[in-house]
This record gives structure tokens, C-alpha cells and sequence, in this order.
């Protein structure tokens, strides 16, 4: 085999194409990444939207403008004065960018220790060979490498509304909302979803006066409806303006400023002017620049990849996973997708559970959630019963200061198997993943209920919404 030819071409180096060569190259295969992201110095920068301008930065700002926000307000109950606090939001921006950096220097370095070649590059279908594949790699490397099994993983990219392209000066998508560098006075936020919600807690709570446009009339429509209520509720009370039922009409750029024109709720002509606009409402696949109509890659009309339950695209040896394919955008859907496709072409059985796929939104209570909402349980017909927990009532969340939300168990009727979770409350990121866990071994709300917890944590909330859906919780 020629230095140029692999068992495996991955063409992205996000969450989804990282993952999938690593996952390759420990089966044995002779595997090339290929990654057109570049750092502001050029050099290479795999890891994808989720490394550069998305999970990792946006988590980075969230918990600074954290720690900043408590010790403004929080600090003081506990007992803790401070004075002369001050922001300096360049620090906390190269603070970010130096974590980012950590990530792809890590992920260049797990190349190397898995033997993947890595080719920092544009990636493009340049034809069939010897039953497989070439693909040109263009941009600061540039090769033609060839392979008998191809793995899609391009990603996506911001939404663009019509007549608002994305600027990153004025009007911002994920890359600039990261880096804003003076907080702004008055921020716009288009599409209260996770972007919205934890770009504009991350400016809120540095100071910006922010104002969510959301164009649905409910808000978080995926997320359990009780559990919506609450974080809405919350959020509001922590100086989030969030208006429901918005349509976004003109918006117009000033020198330094964005003005939007929009029909309210009532339908009342409504006009705001905003220093900076986030438009966030939602992504499209990227497949710019690859070249599929070479080889016939079949799109879908949305621009998404067509794959079946496995991965497999419409050619034989070709494979797509992670945002440019059906599915949840998320980056460990991305990675599972990745694991599972290695596995297959080793000829091994692969799986992703879509059912037991957690969701997090990094919000301040965060809100997670695993399986199935209230509402989609009724509208399916599926009798169940509820518990739920107020973190209130925990010993944990009192002593840390932080008791607002709670716990929810859904659980069949009949048969007591969990079929979801859901949480909005403190740390819900890592208490969501026993209740992963736990669905992924079909066990039941009294499994739960009947398992010791550590003393005091706010697992126990866990815990207790178990107990909650036999009507025994114990501490409430
Ligand atoms: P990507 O991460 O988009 O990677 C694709 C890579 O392929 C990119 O590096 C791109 O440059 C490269 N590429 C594209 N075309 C070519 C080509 N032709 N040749 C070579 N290279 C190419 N998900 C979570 O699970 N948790 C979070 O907390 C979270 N936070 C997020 C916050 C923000 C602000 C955003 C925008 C997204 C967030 N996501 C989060 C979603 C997550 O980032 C994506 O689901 C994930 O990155 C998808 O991984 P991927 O590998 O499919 O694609
Ligand atoms: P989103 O799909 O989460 O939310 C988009 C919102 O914009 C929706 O509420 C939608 O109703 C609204 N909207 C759409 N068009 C509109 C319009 N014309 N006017 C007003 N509102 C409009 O998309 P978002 O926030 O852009 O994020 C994209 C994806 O990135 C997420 O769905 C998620 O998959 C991923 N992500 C995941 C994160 C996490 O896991 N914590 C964090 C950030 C992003």
C-alpha cells in the first residue's frame, strides 16, 4: 500500500470524524483524517465546531460568567464580601481561546499516538479507484489520497435568516457571539433554542442587557413542558427577556448598531435596536466543497447526507455521521456515530441507542433530559406515572446555595420501566447520566428508588423522583 492510499479516509476532524478515525485505527486499519479547520495563526485546528466555536468555547465562557456572577450576588450569602470586582473580558476570552487550543493540540496528539495521518486540508470526492475512493486534499496540504471506505464527517453551519448575513461585527452566529470583545449594552438574541439560551446567559450575566426573539409561541418545545415552565420562569427572574410568538420582519445595520422590526405575540409592529444581534436558529449540513455529485452522493432536500440506521450512505464504502447526517446535533451523536461506523467496517455489530441519546443545556440551573416528555407520551397514548423532586428539599442544594428546579421520572404504568428524565437544577449535565445508564438497561423507577445514593448529593434527587413515582419520596 502507497504512503497515499488508507483503509479509511475520514474527511472532518469534529466530534463525529476524530473519533471515528481513532476508533478505526485501534481495529487496525490504515486511516487519514482530513480537516479544513485552521487557527487565527493558520496552523491546524481539528476538533471541529465543537472544539473551535462551539461545546468547548461556549462552556469556557459559560463558567466564567459564572464564577463572575456569583461573586457579585452570590458570594454575599455565604458569608463572603467582595469589593471592587471588575470584569476583564479580554482575560476571559484568551482564557477560552487557550482552552480551545488545549483541544486540538490534544486531539493532534492522539493522532499520532493512534498512528492516523492527519492532513490539515479541504477534502473533496475526486472520483471512483480500484474499488474504493480518491479524494483531493487541497489548502495548506495538498495530496490525493485513496480509500476503500469513506467517512463523511463535515458537520454544519449557522442557519443564515434571509437578508441578515452573518458579519460577525454586527450580526453574529455561534463563531462571533464567542467573541465579542466589549460587552455589549444591548444584546439581540434571534431563536430562544440552546445557542440563544446559553450564549445569552453567558452576555447577561457579564452585563449586557439581553432581549431572546423566539418565533414559536411555546418555549423549548422539546423539552418536557413542566420542566420548560420552570426554567422560563427562572430564567425571566434573572433578567432574561424572552418574548414568545415573535415575526422577524427587516433588519437593518446601522454604523453600530442592528435594528430589528418584528409583530409581537398580539401581532403588534415591534422595532428594537440592539448593539450586537446572535442569530441563532438552528444549523444546516455543511457539504460545501466536497465533491459528492463525482461519485453520485445522494443528498436529501434539506442538504443533510442520506444515510440508513448504520450510516451507510447511497455508495458502497461510503459512510456519514454526526451533524451532516439525520438526528439530534449534538457532539457525542457525533462520536457514537463515529465508534459505531469503525465497528462496522471491521465488520463488527456497531450500535447507537437514539433512544437513550442525553440532552443538556448549560444553562444556569442547567436543564437534561433522556428519553421521553410528558407531552409526547400522551400524544402516543402511552399511560405512565410521574414523580417528581424538588431540589429544594435537598440537603446538597441547600448547602451549596442553589435549590432551584427538580427532577422528573416518567415510568409505564404497567410494566414501571423508566421511559424518561427529566432536570432542570444544578449540575442536571452529570446527574442525567444515571438515568442514561439506567434506560439503557431497561430498569425500572422502583431500580432506582431502591439504590443507595450517596449522602448528602443531589443524586438523591434523583433518587427521590424515583420513590416520588410510587408516591413514597421520603424527604418531601
Ligand atoms: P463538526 O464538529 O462541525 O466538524 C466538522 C469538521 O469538518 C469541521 O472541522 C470542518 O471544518 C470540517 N470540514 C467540513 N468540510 C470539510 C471538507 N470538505 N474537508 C475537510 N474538512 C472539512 N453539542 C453537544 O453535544 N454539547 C454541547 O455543549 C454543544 N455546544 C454547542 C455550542 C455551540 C455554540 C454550537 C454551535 C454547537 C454546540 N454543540 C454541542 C453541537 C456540536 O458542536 C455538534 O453537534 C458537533 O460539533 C458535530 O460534530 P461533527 O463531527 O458532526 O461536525
Ligand atoms: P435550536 O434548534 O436549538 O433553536 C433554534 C430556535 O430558533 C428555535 O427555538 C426555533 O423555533 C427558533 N427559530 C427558528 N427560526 C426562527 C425565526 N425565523 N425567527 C425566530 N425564531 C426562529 O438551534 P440553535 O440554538 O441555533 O442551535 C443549533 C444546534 O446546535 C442545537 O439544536 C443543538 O443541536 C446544537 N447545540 C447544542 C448545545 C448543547 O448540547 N448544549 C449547545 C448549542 C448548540
Amino acid at each position: 500500500m502507497s504512503d497515499k492510499q488508507f483503509d479509511v479516509v475520514v474527511i472532518g476532524g469534529g466530534p463525529g470524524g476524530y473519533i471515528a478515525a481513532i476508533r478505526a485505527a485501534q481495529l487496525g486499519f490504515k486511516v487519514a483524517c482530513v480537516d479544513e479547520w485552521s487557527n487565527a495563526a493558520g496552523k491546524p485546528a481539528p476538533g471541529g465546531t465543537c472544539t473551535n466555536v462551539g461545546c468547548i468555547p461556549s462552556k469556557a465562557l459559560l463558567q466564567s460568567s459564572e464564577h463572575f456572577e456569583h461573586a457579585g450576588h452570590a458570594f454575599a450569602d455565604h458569608g463572603i464580601k467582595v469589593s471592587g470586582l471588575e470584569l476583564d473580558l479580554n482575560t476571559m476570552l484568551k482564557r477560552k481561546d487557550t482552552i480551545v487550543k488545549q483541544n486540538n493540540d490534544g486531539i493532534l496528539f492522539l493522532f499520532k499516538k493512534n498512528k492516523v495521518s492527519f492532513f490539515h486540508g479541504r477534502g473533496a470526492f475526486a472520483g471512483k479507484a480500484d474499488g474504493g475512493y480518491t479524494i483531493n486534499v487541497t489548502g495548506p496540504s495538498t495530496e490525493t489520497l485513496t480509500a476503500k471506505n469513506v467517512v463523511i464527517a463535515t458537520g454544519s453551519n449557522a442557519r443564515q435568516l434571509p437578508g441578515a448575513e452573518f458579519d460577525e461585527k454586527l450580526i453574529l452566529s455561534n463563531a462571533g457571539a464567542l467573541a465579542i470583545e466589549a460587552v455589549p449594552g444591548k444584546l439581540g438574541v434571534i431563536g430562544a433554542g440552546v445557542i440563544g439560551l446559553e450564549m445569552g446567559s453567558v452576555w447577561r450575566r457579564v452585563g449586557a442587557d439581553v432581549t431572546v426573539l423566539e418565533g414559536l409561541p411555546t418555549f423549548l418545545g422539546a423539552v418536557d413542558e413542566q420542566i420548560a415552565k420552570e426554567a422560563h420562569k427562572l430564567f425571566v427572574k434573572q433578567g432574561l427577556t424572552i418574548n414568545l410568538g415573535c415575526k422577524i420582519g427587516a433588519i437593518t445595520k446601522g454604523a453600530n448598531d442592528v435594528t430589528v422590526e418584528y409583530a409581537d405575540s398580539t401581532g403588534a409592529a415591534q422595532k428594537a435596536t440592539f448593539d450586537r444581534l446572535i442569530i441563532s436558529i438552528g444549523r444546516v449540513p455543511n457539504t460545501i466543497g466536497l465533491n459528492g455529485e463525482a461519485v453520485g452522493l445522494q443528498l436529501d432536500e434539506r442538504g443533510f447526507v442520506v444515510v440508513d440506521d448504520e450510516c451507510r450512505t447511497s455508495l458502497p464504502g461510503v459512510w456519514a455521521v454526526g451533524d451532516v447526517v439525520r438526528g439530534p446535533m449534538l457532539a457525542h451523536k457525533a462520536e457514537e456515530e463515529g465508534v459505531a461506523v469503525a465497528e462496522r467496517i471491521a465488520g463488527q455489530h456497531g450500535h447507537v441507542n437514539f433512544n437513550t441519546i442525553p440532552w443538556v443545556i448549560y444553562t444556569s440551573p442547567e436543564i437534561a433530559w433522556v428519553g421521553k416528555t410528558e407531552q409526547q407520551l400522551k400524544a402516543e397514548g402511552v399511560s405512565y406515572k410521574a414523580g417528581t423532586f424538588p431540589f429544594m428539599a435537598n440537603g446538597r442544594a441547600r448547602a451549596l446555595g442553589d435549590t432551584s428546579g427538580m427532577v422528573k421520572f416518567l415510568a409505564d404504568a404497567v410494566t414501571d420501566e423508566i421511559l424518561g428524565v427529566h432536570i432542570v437544577g444544578p449540575v442536571a449535565s452529570e446527574l442525567i447520566s444515571e438515568a442514561v445508564v439506567a434506560m439503557e438497561f431497561k430498569a425500572s423507577s422502583e431500580d432506582i428508588a431502591r439504590i443507595c445514593h450517596a449522602h448528602p448529593s443531589l443524586s438523591e434527587a434523583v433518587k427521590e423522583a424515583a420513590l416520588a413515582v410510587d408516591k413514597r419520596s421520603l424527604n418531601f
